[in-house]
């Protein structure tokens, strides 16, 4: 039986090609039920209907509140039934009766290797503050941004010669890699969110969660 999940994105969706293309390899056991995003233009949903997956479109522009976009959201999404919901460069600060409604099966992907540099343009501030590496994080959602329990960080040296775009590329590619694994820990039942904090196959995770290496799986 597949795993369904539903994928919020509001951009070039790199991360959700990289979730179809590990599903089509046949390393992720999920069905991607449906790809929404707050943008129209956002060239992941161009990807998501190359796939055959049902898209949306949810202007956040044609709500009063934030509030009510989020009950929207939450009424397509829910439609769908999915065990996990996936930002993947969603661009939108979430209501906290979003956020709890899906406590425990909402992950996204953090540019920073939180604690560090929660918010944007995280790559640049990195570099500013002289920083020796800079990497990424999946993490569960909660109500407060980019403050949910961490469960997945890559990192990399920031070289001498490094641009916001340099480190911007070597992150991506990490992302591509540790946002699917975080994926199917969570569908095999391996991962999990208890009391506030990441557990992964029986043990709590530290406050940063578990460092990638190649050999993880
Ligand atoms: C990524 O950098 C991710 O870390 C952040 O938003 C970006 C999304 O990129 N949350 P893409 O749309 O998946 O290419």
């Amino acid at each position: 039986m597949t795993f369904p999940i539903v994928v919020l994105i509001s951009g070039s969706g790199s991360n959700l090609q990289a979730l179809i293309d590990q599903s089509l390899q046949g390393n992720l056991n999920v069905e991607i039920c449906a790809v929404i995003s707050n943008k129209a233009d956002a060239f992941g949903l161009q990807r998501a209907q190359k796939a055959g997956i049902p898209t949306h479109t949810l202007d956040h522009k044609s709500f009063d509140s934030r509030e009510a976009f989020d009950e929207q959201l939450k009424l397509i999404i829910d439609q769908y039934q999915p065990r996990l919901v996936v930002l993947a460069g969603f661009m939108r600060i979430l209501t906290e009766t979003f956020a709890q409604h899906y406590e425990g099966r909402m992950l996204n992907i953090h540019p920073s290797l939180l604690p560090k540099y929660k918010g944007l343009n995280t790559h640049q501030r990195a570099i500013d503050a002289g920083e020796k590496e800079h990497g990424v994080s999946v993490h569960f959602v909660s109500a407060e941004l980019d403050a949910g329990a961490v469960i997945l960080q890559a990192s990399c040296p920031i070289e001498k010669t490094e641009t916001a775009d340099t480190l911007a590329s070597k992150i991506h590619s990490y992302e591509h890699i540790i946002y699917p694994l975080a994926v199917k820990w969570f569908s095999e039942e391996r991962l999990a969110y208890k009391q506030g904090t990441a557990v992964l196959d029986g043990k709590i995770l530290a406050e940063s969660g578990v460092m990638y290496h190649p050999d993880l799986i």
